[in-house]
């Protein structure tokens, strides 16, 4: 639907009376209402990078979800204020690792004599706390960009008997260390935060290399290999093109897999006239096939649709926090406690840090 011109006024004014104090990241998941008044777009990876790239501007505002904002705080120097439009904005998965249930199985893997040998790694999409757990005790952050380079240095740590905990997206995990690194299936297990001991026992811990967080993405993991199987009977010649937040069942289907920032290098690279199935959130598949009507593009599973916590930054919240900002007033900051603060930055560096 088209934008409502009054607000469109509204936030260009507000934009344009604040100028370079303000700084709007937007992540490839937003709305189109909304990602038109990003200064820079970009998947979880890019906008980490890019929050720290105005150090001027007095205020991050930033368009995506929580664990992004808190990022962009921990990143950006202590005078800039990040502020997210929608406080609702958050994400599933970073809800399912909790620091009590990760400092439980932290302990477990004490218990079982291995924790010396195990490596914290939590992707982007986890909760501030998470990350400094992983900074306190020797683990990195990564997104979906540079998980296998993240994993590669994980498992570099304590010689060949290193062992990774991952939290909290299974599929990630398990897509990388399998289907890039070459572990089998058998080297990895599933810890469940919701079951005494993870539901694992001491030996199947020693045994593992990669112990993998039952969490999952609740828009990719919807997308099935029956509908990878469909659509290749349906559109002839399509390249299937998914985020590796999908299941393993339906990566192994794909011809590709990549970040979102992957996919839309893939979908401008290609050719004229290529037909590609996307699995991976709506708002961006639809503003590719819009921006690309020479190529053929399809939405992986129509019964999948936006993620409802990146959607809930809309037109009215964004004028509401430019508004309010040249009124003089922050509404909705995020900021994560000095304590926090210090330790996340040690696993985000390490992965800013990484090769490549
Ligand atoms: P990327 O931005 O790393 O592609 O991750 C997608 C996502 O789910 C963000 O919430
Ligand atoms: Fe979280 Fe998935 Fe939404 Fe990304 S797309 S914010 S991982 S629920």
């Amino acid at each position: 639907a088209a934008s409502d011109p009054s607000l469109v006024a509204r936030a260009l004014a507000a934009k344009q009376a604040l100028g370079e104090r303000v700084f709007v990241l937007g992540h490839h998941y937003q709305r189109d209402e909304v990602i038109q008044f990003a200064d820079v777009t970009g998947d979880s990876f890019k906008l980490a990078r890019d929050a720290a790239a105005r150090p001027d501007a007095e205020f991050i505002v930033f368009c995506g979800v929580h664990f992004m904002a808190e990022s962009a705080d921990i990143l950006t120097g202590p005078e800039q204020q990040v502020i997210l439009p929608d406080l609702a904005a958050g994400c599933s998965m970073a809800d399912m690792a909790r620091l009590p249930q990760v400092e439980a199985a932290w302990r477990a893997l004490g218990e079982a004599g291995v924790q010396d040998l195990v490596v914290p790694v939590t992707y982007m999409n986890s909760s501030a706390d998470i990350k400094a757990f992983c900074g306190r005790n020797g683990g990195v952050v990564c997104t979906s960009s540079n998980a296998e380079v993240a994993l590669e240095w994980a498992f570099a740590q304590h010689g060949p008997d290193t062992k990774v905990i991952f939290f909290p997206d299974q599929h990630l995990g398990r897509n990388t260390a399998v289907l890039q690194m070459g572990y089998s299936l058998d080297d990895c297990v599933l810890w469940n935060p919701h079951l005494p001991g993870g539901g694992l026992t001491a030996d199947q811990l020693r045994a593992a290399k990669v112990i993998l967080w039952k969490g999952h993405c609740s828009v990719h993991g919807r997308f099935t290999p029956e509908v990878v199987d469909e659509l290749r009977a349906t559109i002839p010649g399509v390249q299937v093109l998914v985020h590796p937040e999908c299941r393993h069942d339906v990566v192994l289907k794909a011809d590709l897999v990549g970040s979102t920032e992957f996919i839309i290098k893939t979908i401008e690279a290609a050719p004229a006239g290529s037909s590609w199935a996307i699995g991976t959130e709506l708002n961006l598949v639809q503003r590719l096939a819009k921006a690309h009507p020479d190529k053929q593009i399809t939405f992986l599973d129509k019964d999948v649709c936006y993620c409802s916590t990146m959607n809930r930054i809309d037109l009215p919240h964004l004028v509401w926090a430019l508004e309010s900002l040249v009124d003089g007033a922050v509404v909705n900051r995020i900021e994560v406690d000095p304590e926090t603060e210090r330790d996340a930055l040690v696993a985000l560096t390490r992965m800013l840090d990484l090769p490549g």
